[in-house]
């Protein structure tokens, strides 16, 4: 898909649709009170076109609701989409990213491969070129669909989103801004095709292969290694995950080093890349077992943010370490009471097999610090724990830091994603000593997440550190109307936003 730019009045807009906002700016509340649309334009063409429709009272402007209008009357647009942005007071930048991906899933079914989308004329929605590119990254999260293997599968993406503001408008800031929405929104898109595949599509050699392709085109250093690698830096809580498996582990490292950049702070970005989880001798159930291919959801978020990094040049180094296996139970697998012990030095005690993010994760940690990462952020399908706490509504994010907790916080300002906070602290820390030896992989039933966190925490040792469980959001259950169902490529935007306020 391509996005493009016009300044041109929309009532000349050759385009086969034209989607305009429009909010509902009725406040007041009771049996008899109607909804009061209102079309975030000043264009009066448009408005003369809508305005016999909007009388009729059918649309209501509900957030991602859609009104069709097929040869509008003195548009040189086919047809005028309405797309509601809900109450007027709750519209944000962020409800008008959706209604661009509402637009977009609108149109793909009905065969309409070119579409034009009018930023709102709105102050208090914020500056127009903000709209701009939350309008081009929801185009983007829009068009993507998870259907990749299906044998008479029709390619029903657009190819092409012309985003339009008034002619009066800054041009420049509104390309870059457009520019910038287009990198960020392919670069979840590319995070979400990896988290897609199959595990027997996506192994984590493959997985190894597509990152150092993606770095490649991209100019970004990319280091992939296997066994050897892992015995030679004595990453024992790593290996024990993938020793079980048939298939090699990937460590995957890639580095964003902008010219002249030579100090300040590095940027050590830490994924967890199980290309499937089966639980391994401690063996998950059969239900749902086949969600587990996306269980590598935190690496390829990593991967999406380092793509969008290099192509968005900012002034900060940063390193990314990508943990990649299979957890299989096998022969060679891994038990319960084994003890491994870290490339830090740390001894762990496995009480559950299951819980292997946390190994690969620890091991990542490590290394990141030993390249040099001064602050350090990880990205993981690591508990269900954390689907119990918070739903499938926010992620959840943990940190060592304020400062560096701070600068997360206000990065999802701008991504628009929602993460929320939970606790570190000594009484959950105690829950996973060992009584043979430093730590143990689990600490029971309560407070999972946060006991994962705690465990990773040991490994991130003194640097300021990040940690997002993501397991309740990287997998979306429901098609909703600016979004696919599948893979979403949470985490991507806030990561990126994250680092770029380190320059
Ligand atoms: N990849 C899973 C987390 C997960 C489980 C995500 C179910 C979504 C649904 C992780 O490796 C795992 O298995 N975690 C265990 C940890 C437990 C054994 C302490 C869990 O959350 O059940
Ligand atoms: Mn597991
Ligand atoms: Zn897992």
């Amino acid at each position: 898909m391509r996005t493009e730019l016009s300044l041109a009045p929309l009532a000349t807009l050759e385009t086969e649709l034209l989607a305009i906002l429009a909010v509902d700016t009725q406040t007041a509340k009771g049996p008899d009170v109607q909804p009061q649309p209102v079309l975030l334009t000043a264009d009066e063409s448009v408005i003369a076109a809508s305005a016999g429709v909007l009388a009729t009272g059918e649309f209501k402007a509900g957030a991602n609701e859609t009104l069709l209008l097929h040869a509008p009357e003195g548009l040189a647009a086919k047809r005028l989409l309405i797309v509601g942005l809900g109450k007027q007071a709750k519209a944000t930048v962020h409800t008008v990213r959706n209604a661009a991906g509402t637009a977009v899933r609108f149109a793909k079914p009905r065969g309409i491969r070119e579409l034009a989308f009018a930023l709102p004329q709105n102050d208090s929605l914020g500056p127009l070129h903000v709209m701009a590119r939350a309008a081009a990254e929801g185009s983007f999260v829009g068009d993507f669909d998870p259907d990749t293997y299906r044998s008479d599968r029709k390619d029903q993406s657009v190819t092409t989103f012309t985003i339009t503001a008034p002619a009066d408008a800054d041009h420049a800031a509104l390309q870059s801004a457009v520019t910038e929405g287009t990198i960020i929104g392919e670069s979840q898109n590319f995070t979400r095709a990896l988290v897609n595949e199959p595990g027997n599509k996506l192994t984590p050699t493959i997985l190894g292969q597509r990152a150092s392709q993606m770095a490649s085109e991209t100019g970004l250093q990319s280091e992939v290694s296997s066994t050897e690698k892992l015995h030679e830096l004595k990453m024992g809580a790593f290996w024990s995950v993938s020793q079980g498996s048939e298939q090699p582990p990937a460590l995957i490292v890639l580095r964003y080093e902008p010219e002249g950049v030579s100090d300040g702070p590095v940027l050590g970005l830490v994924g967890k890349g199980i290309t499937f989880d089966t639980g391994g001798i401690s063996i998950k159930p059969s239900d749902n077992m086949e969600k587990m291919k996306y269980d590598m959801a935190g690496g390829a978020a990593m991967l999406g943010a380092m793509r969008a990094i290099s192509l968005l040049k900012p002034r900060v180094r940063v390193i990314a370490v990508v943990c990649a296996a299979e957890n299989m139970p096998d022969g060679k697998a891994q038990k319960p009471g084994d003890v491994q012990t870290a490339m830090s030095g740390k001894t762990i005690e496995i009480i559950n097999t299951d819980a292997e993010g946390r190994l690969v994760l620890a091991d990542g940690l490590s290394y990141a610090r030993q390249l040099g990462a001064t602050h350090l952020i990880d990205a993981a399908t690591l508990t269900a724990a954390v689907g119990i706490a918070l739903g499938q509504v926010n992620a959840g994010v943990f940190s060592n830091d304020e400062a560096t907790y701070d600068k997360f916080n206000a990065a999802l300002a701008t991504s628009g994603e929602k993460f929320w906070r939970l606790p570190l602290g000594d009484e959950y820390a105690e829950m996973i000593k060992s009584d043979i030896g430093d730590i143990k992989n689990t600490g029971g039933r309560y407070g999972g997440a946060i006991t994962a966190a705690e465990f990773l925490k040991v490994f991130a040792e003194d640097t300021p550190w990040i940690h997002l469980d993501i397991a309740g959001l990287a997998w979306i259950d429901e098609n909703k109307p600016w979004i696919a169902k599948g893979p979403s490529g949470v985490a991507v935007r806030s990561i990126i936003e994250w680092v770029r306020s380190f320059q």
